[in-house]
């Protein structure tokens, strides 16, 4: 063979493993494809979730006691370097107790029910529960007796059963009717012609605003949690919805300490205290009929509620 020429036979290898080579290519450049979006549904899933990085267990952190009060002492708090949304705030909740957290937006409720479930640590000032600082607490310990339910439920490409079991481990396919049953909800899904294995569209769009509650509020039902914190959704229902939402929450409160971010009037007053929070401060605290017959922030909330002006 002569320098500089080639064989038929080299050029179809080259032909060949050009083909080869082409193919991983396109693969990695799909697999780039996939990456990508996969890392914007990820961090889509951590703003739902809303659950901070920083958040870590010390060592010889300790289990959180099965049943205690919860204190948040002299708590303040600012996300990052932003200005302080939470200003010396100092509240006690008895075990068994039941405190609605109510104020205007921005006021800081959401961020106060977060730090009561350590999805972040205050700045200043401690959160406790059972007497243990929860930055002391195994993560583990927090994660089974403290439970938040967001204000709108989050549901995933799946059965409605897949979309209550997450809750907890290894929880059976019985496990997940009697939570369901617990909240009264189990004969709504039941009745579907696939029942509880109806799926899910990513957006929940097969299910109407108020059965994806009763599916958020059966998770923590089967997580069944000491303490709850509430960040009621504020979505309007059908009256028919609304009653059993309203059935399944009962339900769900009861013989638990909980902290209800309450957008009802019904909520507030079936609550065994209530907590006004403005501008980052706790500026009222007492039962439904002591604040309404101060005359103060709360009075005027709930005149604007039963007026049908807010919600
Ligand atoms: N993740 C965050 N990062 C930075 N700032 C935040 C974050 N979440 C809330 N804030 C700010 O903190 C303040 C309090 O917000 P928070 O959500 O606690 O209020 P809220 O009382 O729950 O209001 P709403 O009734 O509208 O739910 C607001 O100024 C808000 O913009
Ligand atoms: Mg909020």
């Amino acid at each position: 063979m002569q320098r500089g020429t080639v064989s038929l036979g080299t050029v179809a290898a080259f032909v060949l493993y050009l083909s080869t080579l082409f193919e991983p290519v396109q693969q990695l450049s799909q697999l780039f494809n996939t990456l990508q979006s996969a890392g914007a549904a990820l961090s889509k899933l951590y703003d739902l979730l809303d659950t901070p990085v920083e958040v870590n267990e010390h060592p010889g952190a300790v289990d959180l006691p099965r049943r205690g009060a919860i204190e948040v002492e002299h708590v303040s708090f600012a996300y990052g370097e932003g200005p302080p949304v939470l200003r010396d705030v100092s509240l006690f909740v008895a075990p068994g107790e039941r405190l609605a957290l109510v104020g205007p937006t921005g006021a800081g409720k959401s961020t106060l029910a977060k730090l009561v479930a350590r999805l972040y640590d205050p700045t200043e000032g401690r959160a406790a529960l059972g007497g243990v600082d929860l930055r002391r607490a195994t993560l583990r310990s927090l994660r089974e007796r403290i439970v938040v339910v967001p204000q709108e439920g989050f549901l995933f490409n799946g059965s409605i059963r897949d979309n209550v079991r997450i809750a907890k481990d290894g929880a059976s396919d019985a496990d997940v009717d009697d939570a369901l049953r617990a909240l009264g909800a189990y004969e709504r899904f039941a009745v579907l012609p696939e029942g509880l294995d109806t799926e899910v569209a990513a957006r929940g769009s097969r299910l109407s605003a108020g059965e994806r509650q009763l599916v958020s509020l059966a998770r923590a039902a089967l997580a069944d949690p000491d303490v709850l914190v509430l960040d009621e959704a504020t979505s309007s229902l059908d009256p028919g919805t609304e009653v059993a939402i309203e059935e399944a929450l009962e339900r769900l409160m009861q013989g638990r300490t909980v902290v209800v971010i309450a957008h009802r009037l019904s909520t507030a007053e079936r609550s065994d205290r209530v907590a006004v929070v403005t501008g980052g401060r706790l500026v009222e605290l007492g039962t439904h009929d002591e604040l309404v017959g101060a005359g103060g922030a709360y009075a005027t909330l709930h005149a604007a509620w039963t007026g049908g002006l807010a919600a």
